[in-house]
């Protein structure tokens, strides 16, 4: 049986966990889509680095044109972050005909419309699951699962990093800056932890889920965020005498045709189910019109959950090789509709 080969971009925290997947469950992933996955190429910033999984050294490389460019590879997995290159490379890869699995948020929320409708030129999937909730298919979800509703909010703990903080702060008393070397430690923070503590990875996530949950053309620009690094012991305190968490939390509603999306520090009742969503674990709660409320729980970041969705996603794409439908998950035209933003 001829292997679907694949070019994982980045061997890091998720494209660790992406080989110890294909690896760990080839026979199980064989066993959905017909034949071998094979991770034919890598690509890392430096080759002489110490790997925390075993590869064949001779699959490594440094240039992604290589990897891009090799005709053999029908599939690219890109975990190595960045907008701009990662742009460049994925564009590239599209144009050569490959589909393409990606865990980055802030590439999908910057430039998601350029790259799905280069897919749909193309017939190529663009699959995203991981870059929103880590191991929560909640792409997939919004998509297929309320394909038949309305949605009119979707609110969540939408990332790790700081709810893991909070909770530290809150349970422990623990230090700001300490927990965030925790979190760094264990691989939750984006490589500039700035994007995590200021909300604007979740800006990035919530850009996502409002345009697919609301079918319509909503701007990172319009996405009002702020995050916790001024949040205090203090703070955390005082709410928790009222009966109240303080939680990152992303809220995006739509009334009629006017959206708004926002990101920032809320103090949530006790009561609520989303107070109690602790460490590095997300929550989306989602509103439908016909379904009433849901709400999805998981962890939201680190190498093994947030691998589980890459390779679910690479599953998806060779499926679709198989059945000979890519590119259908990018055959989706949205609305335009108004964005209320601060300053209305
Ligand atoms: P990471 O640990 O920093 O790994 C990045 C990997 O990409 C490294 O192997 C690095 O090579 C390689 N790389 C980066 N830039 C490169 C370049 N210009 N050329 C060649 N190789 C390059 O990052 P990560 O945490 O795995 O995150 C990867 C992506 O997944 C990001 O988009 C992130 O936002 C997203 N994501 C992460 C998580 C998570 O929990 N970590 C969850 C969801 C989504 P070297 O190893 O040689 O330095
Ligand atoms: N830095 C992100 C977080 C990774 O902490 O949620 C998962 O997207």
């Amino acid at each position: 049986m001829k292997p679907v080969k694949v070019g994982l971009l980045g061997l890091g925290t998720v494209g660790t966990g992406v080989v110890r997947i294909v690896e760990g469950h080839q026979e199980d992933l064989q066993s959905q889509v017909g034949s071998p996955i094979l991770i034919s190429k890598i690509l890392v910033k430096d080759r002489a680095k110490s790997r925390n999984v075993a590869v064949d050294a001779s699959k490594l490389t440094e240039d992604p044109w290589e990897i891009v460019r090799d005709p053999e590879i029908d599939v690219i997995v890109e975990v190595m972050g960045g907008v701009a290159h990662s742009r460049d490379v994925i564009l590239e890869a599209l144009e050569r005909g490959k589909h393409v699995v990606t865990a980055n948020k802030d590439l999908m929320a910057m430039h998601g419309p350029e790259i799905l409708a280069k897919a749909r030129e193309k017939g190529c999937d663009v699959l995203y699951e991981a870059s929103v909730a880590g191991g929560i298919p909640i792409i997939r979800t919004l998509i297929e699962g309320f394909s038949s509703d309305r949605i009119t909010k979707i609110m969540g703990i939408v990332n790790g990093t700081t709810n893991y903080i909070l909770t530290k702060m809150s349970r422990e008393g623990a230090a700001y800056a300490d927990v965030l070397k925790e979190a760094q430690a264990l691989g939750y923070a984006e490589s500039d932890p700035t994007s995590d503590v200021e909300g604007l990875d979740a800006a990035r996530k919530m850009t996502i889920l409002s345009t697919l949950g609301f079918r319509a053309n909503v701007a990172l620009e319009d996405v009002s965020a702020k995050g916790i690094s001024n949040v205090t012991q203090e703070d955390i305190g005082y709410a928790k005498r009222l009966g109240y968490e303080v939680k990152l939390l992303g809220i995006a509603e739509r009334q009629d045709d006017t959206i708004s999306v926002s990101v920032q520090p809320t103090m949530v009742k006790t009561s609520h189910p989303i107070a109690s969503v602790n460490g590095v674990f997300n929550a989306v709660y989602v509103h439908g019109e016909a379904v009433g409320e849901t709400m999805f729980y998981g962890p939201g970041a680190g190498e093994m959950p947030t691998a589980t969705s890459v390779v679910a996603d690479l599953v998806a794409v060779v499926k679709n090789m198989k059945l000979g439908v890519n590119g259908r998950q990018a055959q989706l035209s949205y609305k335009v509709m108004k964005l209320k933003t601060d300053e209305q």
